[in-house]
């Protein structure tokens, strides 16, 4: 169970549009108004700024940049996504537990942070370099009205959502490398990984997962890795407060979602192609074994990546080797 401290916070964080009394305060803690008073002075020696109005109480106005449910609540103007968050400074990771709770039926919208990953995994069973916690590790439970072959529109979509996000705050201008990739300059900003679980006409749920490079100064070449990572630290030499970036996201997934949900695939599929890496540019590409030649010209309402070679034959590769570089 949480202390009165944790619970003094998500009280004056739920009501930070108006003004709670240290009385009520006290008869929703069962503690006396003087602790209610002291746990106060103490949450503003670490940081916390409360306006506060004799007979009214208090307001909170500002929280430190430190992740936890109550600093991504605090503010989050979304309806159902984040509405429940699981916090932790520690995991293996983010995904295999949103996995866990959606398949003992959790609701949707629920969020999985950590602060680091001691097991964070990509997508063909890669390992996800997450062990720091500069970046943003989270995973969420969506339980959409889809038949399996749409779930990579919920990747392609998150993509989108991702660009939005680093271009509302910085003035970069990434790529979405198919399938779901973020770069910059060519280096790996963000990866996206999308699981569902369903039956041949129906998904169940999916869980995505986000991880996004957002304070790291450096990172070491590992041998798996085919080409360098990035952070928007590194691109632009700002620090980022992570709360603010994951509410953002949040609030803006929400929104995409909805739109997605009531017109479907074309709005998110246009936005995509206005952020694709290499559309229009000839890739060289595996299929079965077989080297070929097409130029990027499409993406199919399947999530695919459709490419026409020098006969105007089109192509729509799933999961085709590709030398993107
Ligand atoms: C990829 O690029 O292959 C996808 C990377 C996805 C990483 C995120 S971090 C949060 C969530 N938890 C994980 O273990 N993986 C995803």
């Amino acid at each position: 169970m949480s202390s009165t401290r944790e619970k003094l916070i998500a009280l004056l964080s739920r009501h930070s549009n108006t003004f709670v009394s240290g009385q009520w305060l006290s008869e929703q803690l069962i503690v006396s108004r003087t602790a209610v008073w002291k746990q106060i002075k103490q949450l503003e020696e670490d940081g916390y700024r409360f306006e506060s109005i004799p007979n009214k109480g208090y307001r909170l106005i500002h929280q430190p940049d430190k992740v936890s449910e109550n600093t991504i609540y605090w503010g989050l103007p979304t309806e159902w996504l984040g509405k429940q968050i699981e916090h932790y400074q520690m995991i293996d990771s983010t995904q295999t537990l949103a996995l866990k709770r959606a398949q003992e039926g959790c609701e949707q919208g629920l969020v999985i942070i950590s602060d680091k990953q001691t097991a964070g995994k990509g997508r063909r069973m890669r390992e996800w370099d997450s062990n720091n916690d500069d970046g943003i590790w989270l995973s969420f439970v969506l339980r959409p009205n889809l038949i399996p072959a749409q779930a990579p529109q919920l990747t392609l979509l998150t993509a989108t959502v991702l660009v939005k996000v680093i271009e509302a705050i910085t003035e970069l201008k990434p790529k979405i490398k198919w399938p779901n990739d973020l770069l910059i300059d060519q280096k790996k900003v963000a990866g996206i990984l999308t699981q569902a679980q369903g039956e041949h006409d129906h998904i169940h749920y999916a869980v995505i997962g986000i991880g996004l490079n957002v304070n790291q100064i450096n990172f070491q070449l590992t041998e798996m890795q085919t080409y360098q990572a990035t952070s928007l630290k590194i691109e632009t030499n700002q620090t980022f407060s992570k709360t603010e970036l994951i509410q953002l996201f949040l609030s803006h997934f929400e929104s995409l979602y909805q739109i997605y949900l009531t017109e479907g695939f074309a709005p998110i599929k246009q936005k995509w192609l206005e952020s694709a890496y290499r559309l229009g540019e000839q890739l060289c590409f595996k299929v079965n074994g077989v080297e070929k030649t097409g130029i990027f010209v499409d993406l199919s309402d399947d999530g695919c990546l459709i490419v026409e070679d020098d006969q105007q034959k089109r192509e729509k590769l799933y999961s085709a080797d590709i030398n993107w570089f």
